[in-house]
C-alpha cells in the first residue's frame, strides 16, 4: 500500500525531494547545492546536467534514509525554479546551452529595443506580464539567437525549449526514448508565450518574439495524470502534479479562496494573492499569472508581487564579501548593532521587478557615514527584504481591493526572527508563520495526490495548517513611516542607472 507523497523541489539554488504523509508531515528530505554560473556581470546560468544528477541523487538518497522504495509513493509531484529557460536535443537529449536563469539580464538592451517598438502593452494585455528580463521569451530568442543553427533545428522539432519542468518531465519520463514534452500553465504562463485568456500558445506572441512553436512543450494542467517515472530511484512512480515554486507554495498553504495570499521568503521573494476565475489585470505594478488548475476544473488566476533578490542578497554578503560564514549567522551579527545606522540597501542586482519593472535599476548602498560597520549592514540586507514586501503587498491591496490583515509566510528566511518581526513592524499588521515551512514541495505533493485520489478534495488539505509562530507590530508609527521613506528615496537613486 503507498501511503506516501513524493515531491521534487528543483529551486534557482538547490534541488530537494522530501516525502509527505497523509497529513502533510515530512517523513523523508534530501538536498543538494547546485553551481551559480557567473560568466559576465549580469549573466546567471546553470548546468541542466548538474540539475539533472542532483535530481536523481535526491530522490534516491532521501529514499534510502528513510528506507522507503518507490512502490511506497503513490505519486510525485514536480515543482521548480520559474522562467528559466532551457533548450536540449530531441534525439541525444543533451543540453544545446547552459539553463540562462530568470535572475540573468543579458536581454536587458532588449527590453529596451521592444519598449520602444510599442509593443509592451499587447504583450502585457496578452500574458499579464510587463516586458522585462525576467521572463523566458526575451531569453529563449537570445539562445536562437546566438546558438548556431539552433533556430533550424527548433523549426524542425529536433530542438525543444522547456522550463525545468518540461525538462526533468521529459528525462524523468524516458528523454530520448520516449520522453514526454509537456509543461503545466502555471510554468507555460511565466515565459511570456501563453495567452492568459486561451491558456495556449499565442501565435501572435511565437511569431513576435519569433519563436518555432515545434520546439515548445504541450501544456497541461497542474494536476493530472501525465506519466510514470522510467527509470532510476523513482522507477515506476506516477507523476501526476506540476507546478512552478511560487504555486506551489500558494496551493501547500492551501490558498485556494479568492483574497487568500502567501508571501515566500526564499532566494527572492513572491506574495502571491488568489484571485479566482478570472485574469485580472494590475495597475499597480503585479503581474497576473496561473495560480493552479486541477484536471478539468477551470483554471484559478493569482496577483503576484516578484521581488528577485531576497535570501540572495543574504548569500551575497556570505559568498561575496565573507561577512558571514553561513546565512543562519546574519541574525546574531545584525542584533549586535540597534538598528540600520541610517544604511539602506537597494539589492537592484536583476534591475528591481515589482512594483517597477525597472530593468535599468542597479544595486546601491545609500547612507552610508564612518560609523556605519558591517552590522548596519546586515541589518540593511534584512530590512531590503522587508521594504520590499511592503511595497509588494501595498500593490497588492490597491490592485485587489482586499485588506490583509496579517501576511502569510514561509522560506528559508522566515527562520529569521529579527527579520519577521520588522516585517510586522514595517507593515503594521501581524506576520504569521506555519508550522510547516516547505509549502514549495508541500503544494507540489498535494498536486499529485489530488490527481491520483490519495486525498479526496481541498478541504482535507486546508485542515494540515497549523500555525508555528506570529510577530505583532511594535514599532511606533511614524518611525515606521521614516524608514520607509528612506528606503524608498533608495530605491529612486537606483532606478535607471543603466542607461
Ligand atoms: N536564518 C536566516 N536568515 C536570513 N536568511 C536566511 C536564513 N536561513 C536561510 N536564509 C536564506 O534563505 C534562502 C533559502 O531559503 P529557501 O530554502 O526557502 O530558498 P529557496 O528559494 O527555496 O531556494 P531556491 O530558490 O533554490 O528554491 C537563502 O537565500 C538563504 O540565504
Ligand atoms: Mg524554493
Amino acid at each position: 500500500m503507498a501511503d506516501y507523497l513524493g515531491a521534487i523541489d528543483q529551486g534557482t539554488t538547490s534541488t530537494r525531494f522530501m516525502v509527505f504523509d497523509r497529513r502533510g508531515r515530512v517523513v523523508a528530505r534530501a538536498q543538494r547545492e547546485h553551481r551559480q554560473i557567473h560568466p559576465q556581470a549580469g549573466w546567471v546560468e546553470h548546468d541542466p546536467e548538474e540539475i539533472w544528477q542532483c535530481t536523481q541523487r535526491v530522490c534516491s538518497d532521501a529514499l534510502r534514509q528513510a528506507q522507503l522504495r518507490a512502490a511506497d509513493l503513490a505519486a510525485v509531484g514536480i515543482t521548480n525554479q520559474r522562467e528559466t529557460t532551457l533548450v536540449w536535443e530531441r534525439r541525444s537529449g543533451q543540453p544545446l546551452a547552459n539553463a540562462i536563469v530568470w535572475q540573468d539580464t543579458r536581454v536587458s538592451s532588449e527590453v529596451s529595443r521592444v519598449a520602444a517598438e510599442g509593443k509592451a502593452d499587447l504583450v502585457r494585455y496578452r500574458t499579464g506580464l510587463p516586458l522585462s528580463t525576467y521572463f523566458s521569451s526575451l531569453k529563449l530568442r537570445w539562445l536562437l539567437d546566438n546558438i548556431p543553427g539552433l533556430r533550424e533545428r527548433a523549426q524542425d522539432g529536433e530542438a525543444l525549449f522547456g522550463t525545468v519542468d518540461a525538462f526533468l518531465l521529459w528525462r524523468l519520463t524516458g528523454g530520448p526514448n520516449g520522453g514526454l514534452h509537456a509543461t503545466d500553465v502555471t510554468n507555460a504562463s511565466r515565459t511570456q508565450l501563453l495567452n492568459l485568456e486561451t491558456l495556449s500558445w499565442d501565435d501572435g506572441l511565437l511569431e513576435f518574439f519569433g519563436i518555432p512553436r515545434a520546439m515548445l512543450p504541450q501544456v497541461r494542467s497542474s494536476s493530472e495524470y501525465y506519466g510514470e517515472v522510467a527509470q532510476g530511484a523513482l522507477q515506476g512512480v506516477v507523476i501526476a502534479g506540476v507546478l512552478g515554486d511560487q504555486q506551489a507554495a500558494l496551493v501547500g498553504q492551501a490558498c485556494f479562496r479568492p483574497g487568500e495570499a502567501k508571501n515566500t521568503y526564499g532566494t527572492g521573494c513572491f506574495l502571491l494573492m488568489n484571485i479566482g476565475g478570472r485574469p485580472v489585470a494590475s495597475q499597480h505594478g503585479l503581474l497576473t499569472t496561473v495560480a493552479y488548475r486541477f484536471s478539468r476544473q477551470p483554471a484559478v488566476y493569482a496577483l503576484e508581487g516578484s521581488v528577485a533578490v531576497a535570501g540572495a542578497l543574504v548569500q551575497w554578503l556570505r559568498d561575496k564579501l565573507g561577512i558571514i560564514g553561513a546565512s543562519s549567522e546574519i541574525e546574531a551579527l545584525a542584533r549586535t548593532v540597534e538598528d540600520n545606522g541610517g544604511v539602506y540597501f537597494v539589492p537592484a542586482f536583476s534591475g528591481l521587478y515589482a512594483p517597477y519593472w525597472n530593468s535599468g535599476a542597479r544595486g546601491l548602498i545609500a547612507g552610508l557615514t564612518a560609523y556605519a560597520n558591517k552590522a548596519h549592514l546586515a541589518r540593511a540586507v534584512l530590512e531590503a527584504t522587508a521594504f520590499q514586501t511592503r511595497e509588494v503587498v501595498e500593490a497588492m491591496e490597491k490592485d485587489s481591493g482586499v485588506r490583509l490583515q496579517s501576511l502569510r509566510v514561509d522560506g528559508g528566511m522566515v527562520l529569521n526572527h529579527l527579520l519577521m518581526q520588522f516585517q510586522a513592524d514595517i507593515l503594521g499588521r501581524p506576520v504569521v508563520r506555519p508550522a510547516m515551512l516547505e509549502t514549495t514541495a508541500l503544494g507540489a505533493a498535494y498536486a499529485a495526490g489530488l490527481a491520483t485520489g490519495f486525498f479526496s478534495d481541498m478541504d482535507e488539505l486546508r485542515q494540515n495548517g497549523a500555525v508555528d509562530h506570529t510577530w505583532v507590530p511594535q514599532l511606533d508609527p511614524a518611525q515606521r513611516e521614516e524608514k520607509y521613506r528612506l528606503w524608498k528615496k533608495a530605491v529612486a537613486r537606483s532606478l535607471d542607472w543603466i542607461d
